[in-house]
């Protein structure tokens, strides 16, 4: 007999039974586990209560218990071992497991299940409906936006963790302001105003659950649904997910080598109510925006009361120039909203970002996030206070700013010798990710695929689009691969493209 993986005795829910009814009461008692395994409130492998004890407990005769149980063993939800009692089962029936499908219809949205038809927010379905992204679930070579956690020095975080964790003080356990804690903020507007040219004091720093809740924040603060919203494209993808639950109109804008392409803009974005852009960095095409079109987007929204989103998640490298200053920092009619995050320069588990608030708009960017999640966690806040007071941040950044040039390097170097010219490299010398454009007519998502069944993360270009690009491409992240992983995970990718082209002479043939 196969042993099963034993869980942990958990809480159960309570159980209702109603003396009243016609349902028998073994049926109710059946009923009510079946519901509560299906529904994953009890796990596979979990140990139910015996049927003395739990007879004992709700106080009836163990004779019903007997009989609801049997019925579960029988149909396959429960399961005995010798010893071990009864637990639910492994494997639960398919058919009580099916997900409930989404389903359009007449302008409604529903999601069907086996209660049937159940209706949710336009909103709600559209998300549901965005593809799937395979590769994120990937940690493996080329996952972007992975960082390299084994250079990180965990040693000194852990120590200040330890240090503010013996401290239980109120000010780190208790409810907090909703702006975030204010050493922090201070710190926060000190390093911007220092290092990215951003015209800010701690007053206007307001901490969030990293930069997409930043994005989101910005959302509901600044947009009804509906209104227009301008998004580069290809662009960030989370972005257009979080604008996307404002119920904004998105309205994509083609980028080139001097970033969001703002003539575009001026003409197509009439009466946007805000655009999103990358401009230090476009995500993921890796441009840098021209000084000219930064003027003209901000005269754009100085004069039609437009409002800038500025994403700025990985300026802190840049190889081969000097760091490119904010946009934040040129504006002169407090239309910018500055998003930035520590994912990137530390780690994304620490979910910690920030957003740089003009002042007006303070109050409803505060009540936005008290309403939202109230605050975030004041603990690593005052760690990465002390973390960054004490020089480890800015000794951290240099230290990964060399590993980063020479990752990058490596993986450039790599695509060319292994690759030669099946792939075409864009993007400035920056960052954490870069793109590798494929030839034209190679169906992304399916290299992406072929990859990922080899353990490879290589997130297809084509899924940073809302409208279909003219040519696929990889965005392959270097922070977190070793020059062993770039030269093997490089040699992986060659034979997934080689396995696609294969596959289409043979469709061809046919
Ligand atoms: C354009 C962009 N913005 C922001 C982030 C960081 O997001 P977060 O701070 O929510 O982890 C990323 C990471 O992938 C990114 O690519």
């Amino acid at each position: 007999m196969a042993r099963m993986k034993r869980v942990p005795a958990s809480f159960l829910p309570p159980i209702a039974l109603d003396s009243r009814t016609k349902t028998p009461m073994y049926r109710q008692l059946y009923d009510w586990f079946r519901r509560a395994v299906i529904d994953g409130q009890m796990r596979p492998g979990q140990r139910v209560p015996s049927t003395r004890g739990l007879a004992a407990e709700l106080k009836i005769s163990r004779i019903p218990v007997l009989q609801a149980y049997e019925q579960l063993l029988a149909e396959g939800y429960f399961e005995t071992f010798v010893g071990a009692g009864t637990c639910v089962a492994s494997s639960i029936p398919d058919d009580a497991l099916s997900p409930p499908f989404v389903k359009k219809r007449k302008g409604q949205q529903e999601i069907v299940g086996k209660r049937g038809p159940r209706r949710m927010s336009r909103r709600g379905v559209a998300l549901t409906q965005s593809p799937e992204q395979s590769w994120l679930d990937n940690l493996g070579a080329f996952r972007v936006s992975l960082p390299a956690l084994d250079h990180f020095p965990i040693r000194i975080w852990s120590n200040l963790v330890a240090r503010h964790s013996r401290r239980p003080i109120k000010g780190i356990m208790a409810y907090a302001h909703a702006m975030g804690y204010l050493p922090f903020r201070e710190a926060i507007a000190e390093y911007l105003s220092t290092v990215r040219g951003v015209r800010c004091d701690a007053s206007q720093i307001l901490v969030t659950t990293g930069s997409q809740q930043a994005l989101q924040l910005s959302a509901q603060v600044l947009l009804d649904p509906k209104d227009r919203v301008c998004l580069e494209e290809p662009g960030y993808p989370s972005a257009r997910h979080a604008f996307m639950m404002a119920g904004a109109q998105l309205v994509p804008i083609s980028v080139d080598r001097d970033g969001l392409n703002v003539e575009e803009m001026i003409r197509r974005g009439r009466g946007a109510r805000a655009v999103y852009v990358t401009p230090s960095h476009q995500y993921p095409t890796g441009m840098t925006m021209s000084a000219s079109r930064r003027l003209l987007l901000l005269n754009w929204a100085a004069s039609s009361g437009a409002w800038i989103i500025e994403d700025d998640y990985d300026s802190e490298y840049r190889f081969g120039s000097h760091p490119i200053s904010s946009l934040q920092g040129l504006d002169t009619d407090a239309r910018v909203i500055y998003v930035g995050t520590f994912s990137k320069v530390l780690f994304p588990a620490l979910r910690l970002g920030y957003v740089v608030v003009p002042r007006d708009l303070v109050p409803a960017f505060f009540a936005a996030r008290d309403a939202a999640d109230v605050f975030s966690s004041t603990l690593y806040q005052a760690v990465l206070t002390d973390f960054i007071r004490e020089g480890h941040f800015a000794r951290h950044i240099r230290r990964m700013r060399m590993l980063y040039m020479d990752r990058r390097k490596a993986l450039v170097n790599a695509l060319q010798t292994q690759m030669g010219d099946m792939t075409e490299v864009i993007g400035t010398e920056a960052g954490m990710h870069l793109v590798a454009m494929l030839p034209a007519g190679t169906d992304d998502v399916e290299v992406s695929r072929k990859a990922g069944q080899r353990g490879i993360s290589a997130t297809p270009v084509s899924s940073c689009y809302l409208t279909a690009p003219a040519r696929g491409g990889l965005v392959l992240g270097y922070g977190g691969a070793n020059a062993r992983q770039i030269h093997d995970g490089v040699g992986k990718l060659k034979m997934s493209i080689q396995d696609l082209s294969r596959a289409m002479i043979r469709r061809n043939l046919q």
